[in-house]
């Protein structure tokens, strides 16, 4: 019979994943990760919460590497991580143009994903709007919608380096970049669309050296209980 962990021991895996994971600089450039593990990563983003459940985001896995050697000098934060990362993830999220409630990708969620008859979609919609144009006042404002979206990238991101951590894989999330000039040379390269934008990024891959140890503010520091 499969042998059940006990809550007590998934906690401790769960706490040593991450401890494991840590922001890491670079990767042994000759461990690649197997595509079934690089799956498992992938389903982690896929399977996020989202606000709405409208799913803002797309995972470009960007495995050539001229392409990683063309981001390089806009990449201050991932100079080690780009060119020696088994896997390389850049997190888009969508635009205003794509995140409207009569845009045709909200339409599209609601129908055909989310799978909402006309009626649930109305309701649904209505809120939507009075939402982003009253509640969090995001709806003139372009950079508000692009950021919302790309708030929720980031919950992925976070699942997505849990898993990999949980399955010994390291990882460090990029923030180090001239957003406009990525944006950029991915325009040129054919990989980012009208209706998009890049949030963040994400390397995946195997240490070569162990990290200094953990640093962190005392928990009475960072929680306030009422
Ligand atoms: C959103 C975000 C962006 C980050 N950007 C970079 C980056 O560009 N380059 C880098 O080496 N580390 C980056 N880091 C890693 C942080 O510096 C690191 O997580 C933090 O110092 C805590 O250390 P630890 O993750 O090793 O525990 C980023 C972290 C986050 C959450």
């Amino acid at each position: 019979m499969k042998k059940i962990d006990s809550k007590e021991q998934r906690k401790e895996q769960i706490l040593s994943a991450f401890y494991f994971r840590h922001a890491c600089k670079e990767f042994d450039p000759v461990k690649k990760i197997t595509d079934d593990d690089f799956a498992f990563i992938l389903e982690a983003g896929r399977l996020s919460p989202s606000s709405f459940g409208f799913e803002p985001w797309k995972f470009v896995v960007l495995q050539n590497q001229a392409i990683r050697q063309r981001l390089l000098p806009v990449t201050w934060g991932a100079q080690r991580q780009l060119p020696t990362a088994s896997h390389f993830v850049v997190l888009l999220s969508r635009t205003k143009e794509g995140l409207t409630p009569d845009s045709a990708y909200i339409l599209h969620m609601m129908r055909d994903i989310l799978k909402l008859s006309e009626e649930m979609a109305k309701g649904k919609g209505a809120r939507y709007h009075n939402f982003l144009a009253n509640e969090f006042k995001l709806m003139d404002n372009e950079r508000a919608m692009f950021e919302w979206g790309a708030r929720q990238t980031y919950i992925a991101l976070g699942n997505m380096m849990t898993a990999a951590a949980l399955i010994g894989i390291d990882s460090c999330p990029i923030e180090g970049f001239d957003k406009d000039a990525v944006e950029r040379i991915l325009r040129e390269e054919g990989i980012l669309e009208d209706g998009f934008g890049v949030a963040c990024m994400v390397a995946f891959g195997y240490r070569v050296r162990e990290p200094r140890e953990k640093t962190r503010q005392p928990m009475e520091d960072v929680t306030i209980w009422v």
